[in-house]
């Protein structure tokens, strides 16, 4: 039976840590961060930061990166390439996911909350639990899979069929549309999830691989794949741009025309 109300021990404190900016700093701008630190024993919290704009680079990330080298050094979030290549900043900000990386400051009004991705266990402040994700990405044997010899050269495949991994072969995990997808919050325990599915797409559409029979039966499934309801959270989100949705729908399609 699913949950509508947080856990006594989620619901965040009232009051948090307040971070001032300096005295004579003239364009503030307020972070509010979700913080939670498990070897507390305490609820979560929202602590404010003040960040004096005409000192700090132009993008969220640029922001949590001051507050941890200026102002809370204990502040815990992912961040590798700043190139929104590596996925690993994916957060919410103002209530949607995205990359810090690629968010720009200026582009939120107001204050700026920012939260872990939605619906995962937290580790500490903003680092998710992606441990069931990616037990979920290798169920979908995420690599070529092939039953003819080894030519001793090169699989190749033509400009053509390359041109159909556009839109997919892109991806790079950040897992923002499935904990943006409703379906995926509920039923994460057995549906894969637009992010996943997108991935599985990803190998039945390449020419080369020669398990699509086996692939399409591990995903026909009540759940596996048929919990999404198109309700196209997934590609309002995506910070690459890609449609998961559209994925998910060409494989009911394959699903469908190999009954027939
Ligand atoms: S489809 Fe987009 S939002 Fe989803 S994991 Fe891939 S890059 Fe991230
Ligand atoms: S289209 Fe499907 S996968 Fe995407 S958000 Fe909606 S239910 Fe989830
Ligand atoms: S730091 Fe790599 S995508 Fe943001």
């Amino acid at each position: 039976m699913a949950e509508f109300f947080l856990p006594a021990n989620s619901k965040p404190k009232a009051t948090g840590k307040v971070h001032k900016a300096a005295a004579e700093a003239k364009r503030v701008k307020k972070f509010k961060i979700y913080r939670y630190d498990p070897d507390l024993g305490e609820n979560p919290r929202y602590d404010t930061f003040e960040i004096d704009l005409d000192t700090c680079g132009p993008m969220v990330l640029d922001a949590l990166i001051k507050m941890k080298s200026e102002q809370d050094s204990s502040l815990t979030f992912r961040r590798s390439c700043r190139e929104g290549i590596c996925g690993s900043c994916a957060m919410n900000m103002d209530g949607k996911n995205g990359l810090a990386c690629t968010t720009a400051i200026e582009d939120i009004r107001g204050d700026i909350r920012i939260t872990p991705l939605p619906h995962m266990d937290v580790i500490k402040d903003l680092v998710p639990d992606f441990t069931h994700f990616y037990a979920q990405y290798s169920s979908i044997k995420p690599w070529l899979q092939t039953v003819t010899p080894n030519p001793g050269k090169e699989r190749l495949q033509s400009p053509e069929d390359r041109e159909k991994l556009d839109g997919l072969y892109e991806c790079i995990l950040c897992a923002c549309c499935s904990t943006s997808c409703p379906s995926y919050w509920w039923n994460s325990d057995k549906f894969l999830g637009p992010a996943i599915l997108l991935q599985a797409y990803r190998w039945l559409a390449d020419s080369r691989d020669e398990m699509t029979g086996e692939r399409l039966d591990q995903l026909e499934d009540p759940f596996r794949l048929y919990r999404c309801h198109t309700i196209m959270n997934c590609a309002n989100v995506c910070p690459k741009g890609l449609n998961p949705a559209k994925a998910i729908a060409e494989i009911k399609k394959m699903e469908a025309e190999r009954v027939l």
